[in-house]
């Protein structure tokens, strides 16, 4: 261990190459800015963050199971009621379907109340013959093509933190005030779910599990009560550290400090490097993490980070979130699934099936196939388990609402229809029907019969 690393603080990270942070113009006011973010209150405690690591050390186990999604970069504008709510409703309607399938509790943990910064391969882009700063998400900078919108604005730290806790506040009213309760899924319908291809099979679902639902509370001569209530657990990348810093306190009775900005932060590939700043800071907190691996993650670089991220080996720790693409997977996967074997630790495994299969049609839209997303979460089941490890979770860009963004599906979403509703600044989002469906194959998966192993076993 170097020097450097001996003493950890909310700061060490800036003696480290902090790779995709933006170049503030104007030191003063970003300053001012961050001074403010860390006098406000914090948007989550650390007994929510603890409530969720106890979970995820049982998906580790194989006895929960982690859904995690939502947009890939949140908006501030769409900081709406309707948006709101429809991403909690896909969460939760995609979470019955796997609770049936898997027949494990589901934690459910969206992309959101924090998700507005971005990698970006370049930090440049031309733009009608101008060339402007790229885009880096809400929390950074603006999308628009003038060089005021991409300069990357401190008080925007503020804005996306307030919409932040606005996000928090409406997903705890509406989950307190029994909107997510598992007795009356018609509070969580998504309107138009009568048209979808689905609907039957969906309904069939739900219907099934009130009667459990009814046959325990008879069984049990009262209510579930657990059951009234579900709880949503937010996570982001922590990207900008400044912003994660700023929130990084101590709480009374507790050793150790929280990143108070978000349950469950994790680390994306691109800042993933051992050696870098995103991984001396996340080193040092206490909250869950995860990291992303793909392309690039050597099993000898896996090793470092479970060195580094998961030195005591402290159930729910460390979630891996691979992210290969379907044809990268079977060569990708198995040597880290080996590295961490080695290590003797247990970790939790999650397969983002998104940003390994992201391609751009002729016309110039950023796409990602249904089937490609499919084929690369079958392969995971398959994989983790001719490996003796086992899949524990999946993490999907996805989004409540109708858009046109992901081709394929029941519907047969073609390129040329991605034009109708394509919303997304950034990656294409599974859209509510495509979301439902995906839960729907993977409960199917997980509900089968384990497959017998080819050859004997030795
Ligand atoms: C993301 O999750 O939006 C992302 C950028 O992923 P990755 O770091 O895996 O590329
Ligand atoms: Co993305």
């Amino acid at each position: 261990m170097n020097a450097a690393r001996s003493a950890w603080s909310p700061e060490s990270w800036r003696r480290f190459p902090a790779q995709q942070q933006p170049d503030y113009p104007d030191g003063e006011a970003l300053a001012r800015a961050v001074a403010e973010l860390g006098r406000l209150p914090p948007l989550v405690t650390s007994w929510e963050i603890e409530a969720l690591k106890a979970q995820l050390a049982e998906a580790s186990r194989g006895a929960a199971f982690l859904l995690q999604g939502g947009d890939c970069a949140e908006s501030l504008a769409d900081c709406t009621s309707p948006a709101i709510a429809a991403k909690l409703k896909i969460l939760l309607q995609m979470s019955v379907v796997l609770v049936y399938g898997t027949r494990r509790p589901v934690i459910r943990v969206g992309r959101f109340a924090g998700q507005y910064a971005k990698p970006r391969s370049a930090d440049f882009e031309e733009l009608d013959g101008k060339r402007l700063p790229t885009y880096r998400g809400d929390l950074i900078n603006r999308s628009g093509a003038t060089l005021a919108d991409r300069t990357a604005d401190p008080q925007l730290l503020l804005r996306a933190y307030e919409r932040a806790a606005l996000t928090l506040n409406f997903i705890r009213a509406l989950v307190d005030g029994g909107f997510a309760d598992l007795h009356h899924p018609e509070y969580w319908d998504l309107g138009w779910v009568e048209h979808s291809p689905h609907a039957a099979e969906y309904h069939r679902l739900v219907g099934s599990i009130g009667q459990s639902l009814r046959f325990m509370e008879t069984l049990a001569k009262q209510p579930v009560a657990e059951l009234n209530r579900i709880d949503f657990y937010t996570s982001h990348e922590g990207l900008l550290l400044l912003y994660e810093e700023a929130q990084t306190r101590r709480v009374p009775r507790r050793p150790g400090y929280y990143d108070l900005t978000t349950h469950f932060p994790w680390i994306g590939l691109r800042t993933s490097d051992p050696e870098g700043a995103h991984v001396e800071y996340f080193r040092g907190i206490s909250n869950p993490i995860a990291i992303k691996v793909g392309p690039g993650t050597t099993p000898d670089r896996l090793a470092r980070l479970l060195d580094l991220l998961h030195p005591l080996d402290e159930p729910g720790r460390l979630t891996l979130v691979h992210r290969f693409g379907a044809h990268g997977i079977a060569a990708g996967l198995p040597p880290l699934l080996d590295a961490v074997r080695r290590s003797g630790k247990r970790v939790l495994w999650c397969c983002d099936p998104m940003h390994g299969n992201t391609e751009t049609t002729p016309s110039g839209r950023k796409t990602r196939r249904f089937d490609d997303i499919l084929a690369e979460l079958e392969a995971a089941f398959e994989i983790h388990e001719a490996n003796g490890s086992h899949l524990g979770g999946v993490h999907f860009e996805l989004t409540g609402e109708n858009v046109t963004e992901c081709t394929g599906g029941a519907r047969g979403l073609a390129n040329a229809e991605l034009e109708r509703d394509y919303r997304s600044q950034v990656d294409p989002r599974l859209n509510y029907e495509q979301a439902l469906e995906m839960a729907m194959r993977i409960a199917r998966r997980m509900s089968a019969p384990p497959r017998q192993p080819t050859s004997a076993a030795p």
